[in-house]
């Protein structure tokens, strides 16, 4: 049985996103561009995590309140130890319908069977090109496309459904939406689309670099035909297309030109175990410090209740509104997306 909570707007808790590591093995220049995330970048230590019990604490008080759906993100959230153990815990909480995680995929090889058997049903990993140059040139770290692709077939064959993360930035990537398009279609895996986001404070983000939805839409339907699909469930962040030749189908998540904050239902939890209520805030709210404190069940469902019901954020809305938006934000590395 759980208790649903509206914000101030009145959008229900639905999702919680939880980031279980700030780290990444790799230095994407729109995420981590490897002059700001050098060997001296403050990175959490160890005992700033959130254990994994305080996690499974707190998913399981937010299923109470409505959470049905729990993503798992990073920095590269499979650099943390032992992480199927993390999932299994997750997956036995009352109320949580899905649970799924989101990756650069190079440790799926490892990891994807492990998962699967922790209950883990589906992986959204982020590939940027389907050229070797390009995609070295993007991750900073000269990462060609094999590890990834590998960690693609790894998961599938472990039974885990795929989706594929693609920023579309202008300057960067445009050479491959068609050819991403050519490589993922028919393969049982959605190809999503990203613009390009003003998060964080080092990704030079600039609205001329933006590639919006109608862009990469039209690119697309030109050598494929598209035609819209109805989203799969309530508050879904990508718009679907499927292909008119029974060729799959792929998303596009407009945060910039179509942005969907009326109905964002979902809450972030870093990894040093503070809650936000926006991908574009600039203050979370410290749980960790509460739960260490002692606090009791109790308190915990009135703290989070009381958060949640404050909420006015709608950064993305405000963005579209030409308000300003100018503030310190947290990296995109520190919260996951
Ligand atoms: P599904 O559950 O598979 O639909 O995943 P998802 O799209 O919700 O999550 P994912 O981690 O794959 O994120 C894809 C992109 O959507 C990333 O660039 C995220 O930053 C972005 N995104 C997810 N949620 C939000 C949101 O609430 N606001 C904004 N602005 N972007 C979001
Ligand atoms: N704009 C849009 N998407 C971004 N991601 C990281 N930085 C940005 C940005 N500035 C993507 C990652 C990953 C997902 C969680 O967010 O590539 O696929
Ligand atoms: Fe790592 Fe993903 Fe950021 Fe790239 S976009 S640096 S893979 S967290
Ligand atoms: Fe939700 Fe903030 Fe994204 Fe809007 S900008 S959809 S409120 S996380």
């Amino acid at each position: 049985e759980s208790t649903p909570i509206n914000d101030h707007f009145g959008r229900l808790l639905k999702d919680l996103r939880i980031s279980v590591i700030d780290k990444c093995n790799l230095r994407c220049t729109y995420c981590m561009p490897k002059e700001i995330f050098g060997k001296d970048y403050p990175f959490l230590h160890e005992s700033e995590l959130l254990n994994y019990e305080e996690i499974v604490r707190l998913a399981t008080t937010f299923a109470k309140l409505g959470v049905e759906k729990i993503r798992i993100t990073g920095g590269e959230p499979l650099m943390r130890k032992d992480l199927d153990q993390l999932i299994a815990k997750l997956t036995g909480i009352p109320g949580i319908r899905d649970i799924a995680l989101t990756t650069n995929g190079i440790l799926l090889t490892k990891m994807a069977v492990k998962l699967k058997e922790a209950g883990l049903k589906r992986v959204n990993i982020s590939l940027d090109g389907i050229e070797d140059d390009v995609f070295k040139q993007i991750n900073g770290k000269g990462v060609g496309t094999l590890p990834v692709l590998k960690g693609i077939q790894a998961a599938q064959n472990a039974g885990l459904q795929v989706k594929i993360n693609m920023v579309a930035k202008k300057g960067m990537n445009e050479s491959q939406i068609l050819p991403m398009a050519r490589h993922f279609k028919g393969k049982d895996i959605i190809l999503r689309y990203i613009e390009f986001m003003d998060v964080g404070n080092h990704n030079g983000w600039d609205f001329k670099n933006v590639i919006s939805k109608k862009e990469i839409v039209d690119t697309i339907h030109k050598e494929f035909p598209l035609e819209p699909l109805e989203e799969n469930y309530y508050g879904e962040v990508a718009s679907r297309y499927r292909y008119k030749d029974g060729g799959g189908e792929i998303g596009v998540i407009s945060s910039v030109t179509d942005s969907f904050c009326d109905t964002c239902t979902r809450i972030r939890l870093s990894a040093d175990g503070k809650l936000y209520t926006c991908l574009f805030a600039s203050d979370g709210f410290n749980i960790k410090e509460k739960l260490r404190d002692g606090l009791t069940n109790g308190q915990l469902d009135e703290e989070l209740t009381a958060l949640w019901g404050a909420r006015k954020d709608r950064y993305s809305d405000e963005r579209a509104e030409k308000k300003d938006t100018k503030r310190k934000k947290i990296e995109m590395s520190y919260i996951g997306g």
